[in-house]
């Protein structure tokens, strides 16, 4: 994908609409059920989820290659499965990015939930995603999507190529506010 001087040459991607599956990505990575045991409210729950079926896939993420510097913009596809852990939705880890001041944007293809977003001061907001619906997550609020409905949630996103993952601070934080089933309701609490 680079001309002789080792730039970038300009590429084009296959993405489904209706599923969201990515041709051909460059990267793949897979986050199982135990990676998740720090995340979510009921510890047990998840425990026995990882035990009684076999550590599953929670979510995945296709990526494709760019040099992960100023100027470039990743593109990757974001596939949470659908399910509880006793009654809070599926989600993913969520992060910062590593440099603050870059934002992202979703736009869900398919599925239903949110984007739960926060800022290191406390404010805690979410955005719905719906087929066809874009948020728009900007600079410093950190990120993490929710499945709230029977099918995968799945999310084209795009951000700066130097943005970075930091992982370690909702890890330590969490979110203010988690989403969950009441009844048949998403209700964040
Ligand atoms: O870049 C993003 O924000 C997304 O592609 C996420 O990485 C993806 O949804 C997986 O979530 P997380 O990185 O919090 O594990
Ligand atoms: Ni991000």
């Amino acid at each position: 994908m680079n001309d002789t001087a080792g730039h970038l040459e300009p590429f084009g991607v296959d993405i489904d609409l209706l599923t969201g599956a990515m041709k051909d990505p460059d990267s793949y990575k897979c986050t199982v059920a135990s990676t998740m045991i720090p995340y979510y409210a009921d510890t047990e729950a998840i425990k026995r989820l990882v035990e009684t079926q076999d550590d599953p896939v929670h979510y995945e993420v296709f990526e494709k290659d760019v040099p992960e510097a100023e100027g470039h913009i990743r593109i990757c596809i974001s596939k949470l499965l659908p399910g509880k852990v006793g009654e809070e939705f599926f989600m993913t880890k969520g992060h910062y990015h590593t440099v603050l001041e870059t934002a992202e944007t979703y736009l869900c293809i398919a599925g239903e939930g949110f984007l739960l977003m926060k800022t290191t001061d406390g404010r805690c907001l979410w955005e719905p995603f719906r087929p066809g619906r874009l948020v728009y997550c900007p600079s410093s609020w950190a990120h993490r999507s929710i499945n709230t409905g029977p099918a995968p949630l799945v999310s084209l996103c795009h951000y700066p190529a130097n943005a970075g993952h930091n992982y370690g601070d909702i890890v330590k934080e969490g979110f203010p506010k988690r989403c969950f089933d009441r009844s048949g309701t998403p209700v964040f609490q």
